[in-house]
């Protein structure tokens, strides 16, 4: 959870909500144009910042959850200033990162949009967002671990298998058959 909560890391979904509220306050709108947007992430890097939610160390295209959760407030949220400026971000923000010459990934990751969804739906509170973060990944570690302990398995990397293939798994390996 430390490791998760530094401004480039996990935090930067907290830093995506105070960098647009401040646009917002700016700017003195909360439909502000994609130019005036443009204005603002120039003004944002020469100041020495990085434009918070796009850059990724491993990926080198838009985030998949990022394009999910876009596609989940296309059909769900319609309703929303502050995702409609998320959206505006996403068209502005890459061919300006792009023109830097420097950055590797000038898409938006998962921390660009999941803010915005989360305030939409009442969770106005940022400063946890970091810890909601971390409690969705801890699920997926405590199965792994669950899984590990019952089939007395060494130290292993978290790897993903679906309960089909855990039950042909116990099956040819240990003989047992696992009912629904
Ligand atoms: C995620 C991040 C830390 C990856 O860093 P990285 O692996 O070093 O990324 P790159 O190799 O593309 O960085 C090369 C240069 O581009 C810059 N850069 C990368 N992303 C940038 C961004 N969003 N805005 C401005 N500059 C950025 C880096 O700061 C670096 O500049 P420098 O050489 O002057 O130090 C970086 O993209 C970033 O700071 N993003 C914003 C914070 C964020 O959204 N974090 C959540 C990640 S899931």
């Amino acid at each position: 959870m430390n490791a998760l909560s530094g401004p480039l890391h996990g935090l930067a979904n907290q830093e995506v909500i105070r960098w647009i509220q401040k646009m917002v306050d700016t700017l003195g709108t909360t439909k502000p144009s994609r130019e005036q947007i443009a204005e603002y992430v120039k003004s944002t890097l020469a100041s020495g910042r990085v434009i918070p939610g796009y850059g990724h160390a491993v990926l080198r295209k838009p985030d998949p959850r990022f394009m999910a959760q876009r596609q989940f407030c296309e059909d769900n949220v319609q309703d929303s200033d502050l995702v409609k400026i998320v959206w505006k971000i996403f068209d502005v923000v890459p061919p300006i990162l792009s023109s830097l010459g420097k950055v590797k990934n000038p898409w938006p990751n998962v921390d660009a949009h999941s803010g915005a969804v989360l305030i939409h739906y009442g969770l106005k509170e940022y400063n946890y967002y970091t810890v909601l973060f971390g409690v969705s990944r801890a699920l997926g570690v405590l199965a792994a671990q669950c899984w590990a302990r019952a089939l007395a398995l060494p130290l292993e990397r978290p790897k993903s298998v679906t309960t089909e293939w855990v039950k042909e798994y116990l099956t040819k390996e240990y003989n047992v058959v696992v009912s629904n």
